[in-house]
Order: structure tokens, then C-alpha cells, then sequence
């Protein structure tokens, strides 16, 4: 298996569609990825997509974006993960993991801390790989950039990964992730 990590604006055609076909093996019922491979935050040209390939086949994927968020010890850079797949035929295996060890060195260099929003059945898997969960209250935009501002609930958990800081340095009260989530 090889892991690597590409910039948006470096991806080809050809792996772009194929991130977009193996998010909608991943995610059967998520519309989105019919047409596009982002949920909430549309694409940037400095995000990355960490993928695993066997071969020709894209098997694993992992979407790391970046946010400055607003917290009450001032504004923090965050690595963003979002759209953590692996295709359902090679599950198990070590894929997902793989990525997200990758994306994680990523965040180490470029990132204040590591953060994505997960739901109870997957928290394991990230706790596994480091992932900490923490209970702030997250303010963002509902539905796209346009939507109203609102306080999360609806997500689970939310989860942070140490960056260029230590998990003890995560600043306690509420948080604003100065647009929707991703
Ligand atoms: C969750 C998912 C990414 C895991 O991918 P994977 O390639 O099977 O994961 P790995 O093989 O790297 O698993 C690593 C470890 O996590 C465990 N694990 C895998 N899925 C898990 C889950 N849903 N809950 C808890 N632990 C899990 C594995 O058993 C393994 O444990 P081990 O190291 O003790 O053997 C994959 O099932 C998937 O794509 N699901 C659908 C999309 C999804 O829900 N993504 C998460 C969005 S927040």
C-alpha cells in the first residue's frame, strides 16, 4: 500500500474522481459525493487529500483542510479531517489508520492541533490513533456559509490531535469556527 499526500490544487482529474467515487463507496446515503467531494466547506487550493493506493486503486482517504477558529486564548490554526474513508471491500486492514498516521504528520507541521467532529460508532478509532476527545462549545454556520450561526450538537464528539502545540495547551470555553464545519 502507498500513502500520499496531495495539495488541492495538484490533483489531477483523473484523482479527483477518484476520491469522489471511493467517499461515495465509503458513504453510500451522503448525496454529496454524487457530484462533488466536500460536505459543508467547499474545497481550497491548499488542502490536502492523503490517499492510499494498491496498485492503480485508491483505497483510502482522508480530506485535511485548514481553519483559523476563534477560541478565548485567541486564534488557533487548526488541520481540519474530514471525509475519513476506507472502500468497504478492504476494510480492517490498516488503510484508514495508514492515512491517518499521514495526515497526522501534516498537522504536526502545519497545524496548532488536529480537529474533526466524529459520531460514537467511530470514536474508537480515533481515540486509538491519539485522537482526544474535548468538550467545548462550538459555535458555527448551519448548512454552508450562508446558513445561520449556531452551537453544536448535532455532531457527536468533537476531537483534537496535538499539532504544533501540546493537547494541554486546547483552550478551555467556547469556540468559534468562523464558518461551517466541514
Ligand atoms: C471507520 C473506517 C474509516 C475505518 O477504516 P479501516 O480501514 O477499516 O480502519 P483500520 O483498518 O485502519 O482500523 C484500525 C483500527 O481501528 C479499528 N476500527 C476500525 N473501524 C472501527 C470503528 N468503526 N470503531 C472502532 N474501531 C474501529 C480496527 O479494528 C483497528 O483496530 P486494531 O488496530 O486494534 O486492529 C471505515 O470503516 C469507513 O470508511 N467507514 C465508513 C466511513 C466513516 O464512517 N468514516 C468516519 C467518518 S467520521
Amino acid at each position: 500500500m502507498d500513502v500520499t499526500c496531495t495539495i488541492e490544487c495538484d490533483l489531477s482529474d483523473r484523482m479527483a474522481e477518484d476520491i469522489r467515487q471511493l467517499q461515495q463507496a465509503a458513504f453510500p446515503t451522503a448525496e454529496e459525493f454524487l457530484t462533488q467531494r466536500w460536505w459543508h466547506t467547499p474545497l481550497s487550493d491548499n488542502e490536502r487529500w492523503v490517499g492510499a493506493r494498491t496498485g492503480d486503486k485508491l483505497i483510502g482517504s482522508v480530506r485535511l483542510l485548514f481553519r483559523t477558529i476563534t477560541t478565548p486564548a485567541g486564534e488557533l490554526v487548526v488541520g481540519g479531517l474530514g471525509n475519513v474513508c476506507s472502500h468497504p471491500d478492504c476494510r480492517g486492514q490498516g488503510v484508514a489508520s495508514a492515512c491517518m498516521r499521514a495526515a497526522a504528520e501534516v498537522i504536526e507541521r502545519e497545524a496548532d492541533f488536529g480537529f474533526l467532529f466524529c459520531g460514537e460508532t467511530v470514536r474508537d478509532f480515533y481515540a486509538k490513533l491519539g485522537w482526544q476527545t474535548v468538550s467545548n462549545v462550538f459555535w458555527m454556520l448551519e448548512g454552508g456559509s450562508d446558513g445561520p450561526r449556531v452551537s453544536d450538537t448535532p455532531h457527536g464528539y468533537a476531537m483534537i490531535h496535538p499539532g504544533r502545540q501540546s493537547m494541554d495547551d486546547w483552550p478551555k470555553g467556547e469556540i468559534d469556527l468562523n464558518g461551517p464545519d466541514w
